[in-house]
């Protein structure tokens, strides 16, 4: 059996980025709410590389300290694998390369992405890996109708590669080929190593270029091979926001595409963003301008109407949020109706069939099975049983300006319209409290409470008026 060789990933990250126009190093400008390098990090441990050797330079202290606790999109991943090298100075991808070589040994593999080509799929890599089983240098090319600007790929009479050559440097003739370098490729070290050694900055930019490793390798009939992309979308890169903004799109339909393939109903996968990770169960089916960020769960027969939110929630089956709903931070249980226009905060767990209606606010809250708090309300830390009706313009007083309490409401209590409840407080099993309460004491199991002034009526009242002209 084959034993392969250890496999070293190397990340371009150094560039500024300069058609950004933008104080943020280019590579954490988010993708699908990731930066753009979390993305290539995440497809480069699918290789299950030795390492990865992150190569930067431009915002160097802000790339690193975004990476700091791990390279994961969700930052869980441990960062073992990933070591940063710092390039001080951009003098090229050549020189950029030869950063990361002391850290690699020879006899070993090593692979070439860039940190703002984030869209590649890891099969794409394997296959290029797998091709140095043949060569010593395997290049990513693919064809552009408009080749403007990358290197071009020129091949010899039998049509194997043989340099590749800027577009700074490229003659009218070159610069009508239409084949190009993605950027990516794979080489073995040793040959690498030799290579970069002797690549020298005497072109149009004053850069050590990279792509001269091709013509090196022809040179010393090391068999380099390029392989042409047959999904070329997969190796664009972002050199500005018109071009980040394709790539969303390009992004968002893949996350879309999944997502139906799952099983999933999207009324339009063109007005869905999905900036984090979706675990959809089937039949679930989402409305226009819906924003999924963060981890968000949801269960089979899920409904999410036209312009909700939902941040880092999970949503049991059959739930059903209703238009314009903002959620983050929410457990929501089986068949719950929520919505339309309810904001659910942190915290917020509901068991299941439990109906949150419009312009309703819960934070750090438990409501128990059945229970209903259908219009304009605030509920903060409290704690809900089942089966509870809070009346419409309800209001947990949680905040004395200095601390925040907790309102206990037990079991098929039934509060009032216009209630407050002034926390620290309890409302007990079956306990009632009559609509425009200011309840400041607890209020025992089976009992009414009102708190509510006696009402005078004043007969035959006249209302001021003016006096007439
Ligand atoms: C490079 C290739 C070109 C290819 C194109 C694909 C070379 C000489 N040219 O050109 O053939 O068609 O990519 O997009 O390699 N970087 C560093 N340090 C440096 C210079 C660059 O880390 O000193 C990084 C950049 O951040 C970027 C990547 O390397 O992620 C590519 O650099 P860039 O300047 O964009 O190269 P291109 O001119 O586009
Ligand atoms: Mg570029």
């Amino acid at each position: 059996m084959h034993t392969p060789t250890p496999l070293n990933v190397i990340i371009l990250a150094a560039g500024q980025g300069t058609r950004m126009r933008s104080h943020l190093p280019k590579v954490l400008h988010p993708l699908g709410g990731q930066p753009l390098l979390a993305h290539v990090l995440e497809r480069a441990q699918r290789l299950h590389p030795a390492q990865i050797i992150v190569v930067h330079g431009h915002g160097a202290e802000a790339v690193r300290a975004y990476f700091a606790d791990g390279p994961g999109p969700d930052h869980t991943q441990s960062n073992g694998v990933v070591q940063w090298v710092l390039q001080a100075e951009q003098r090229g991808t050549a020189h950029a390369v030869a950063q990361a070589m002391p850290l690699i040994r020879d006899g070993e593999r090593v692979v070439v992405l860039y940190g703002d080509v984030p869209l590649v799929s890891p099969e794409s890599l394997s296959l290029l890996v797998e091709e140095l089983q043949r060569h010593a240098l395997v290049l990513q090319s693919m064809h552009l109708a408009q080749p403007g600007g990358y290197g071009r790929i020129v091949r010899d009479a039998q049509g194997r590669p043989c340099r590749i050559v800027e577009d700074k440097d490229a003659s009218p003739e070159e610069r009508a080929i239409t084949e190009v370098n993605t950027g990516f490729m794979a080489a073995r070290s040793e040959a690498l190593r030799d290579w970069l050694a002797r690549i020298d900055c005497a072109n149009a930019q004053g850069e050590y270029y990279l792509t001269d490793c091709l013509a090196l390798a022809v040179a010393d009939q090391a068999n380099p091979a390029a392989l042409v992309a047959t999904h070329s979308e997969q190796f664009l890169g972002v050199n500005d926001r018109l071009q980040l903004a394709q790539l969303e799109r390009i992004y968002q339909h893949q996350q879309a595409a999944r997502l139906m393939r799952a099983g999933v109903s999207l009324r339009d996968p063109a007005r869905l963003d999905i900036r984090g990770q979706v675990l959809a169960g089937q039949d679930v089916c989402i409305d226009v301008n819906v924003v999924l960020e963060g981890t968000v769960r949801l269960g089979d027969g899920v409904v999410i109407g036209p312009g909700c939110v939902i941040k880092d929630s999970e949503l049991e089956p059959g739930v059903e949020i209703r238009a314009h709903s903002v959620i983050e931070g929410a457990h929501i249980g089986a068949h719950s109706i929520i919505g339309p226009f309810a904001r659910l905060r942190p915290g917020t767990t509901t068991a299941a069939q439990v109906h949150i209606g419009n312009f309703v606010e819960v934070k750090n809250t438990l409501l128990g099975e059945g229970s209903k708090a259908n219009h304009l309300s605030y509920l903060g830390d409290a704690e809900i049983g089942s089966a509870v009706n809070i009346g419409a313009g309800t209001i947990t007083c949680n905040y004395d300006g200095a601390f925040k309490h907790r309102t206990v409401i037990q079991d098929g209590a039934f509060i009032g319209s216009g209630t407050q409840l002034i926390a620290p407080v309890c409302i007990g099993t079956q306990a009632t409290i009559g609509a425009g309460s200011t309840i400041t004491r607890d209020a025992p199991d089976h009992s009414l409470s009102l708190s509510r002034t006696r009402q005078h009526s004043y007969p035959n009242w006249q209302r001021p008026k003016k006096p007439s002209a």
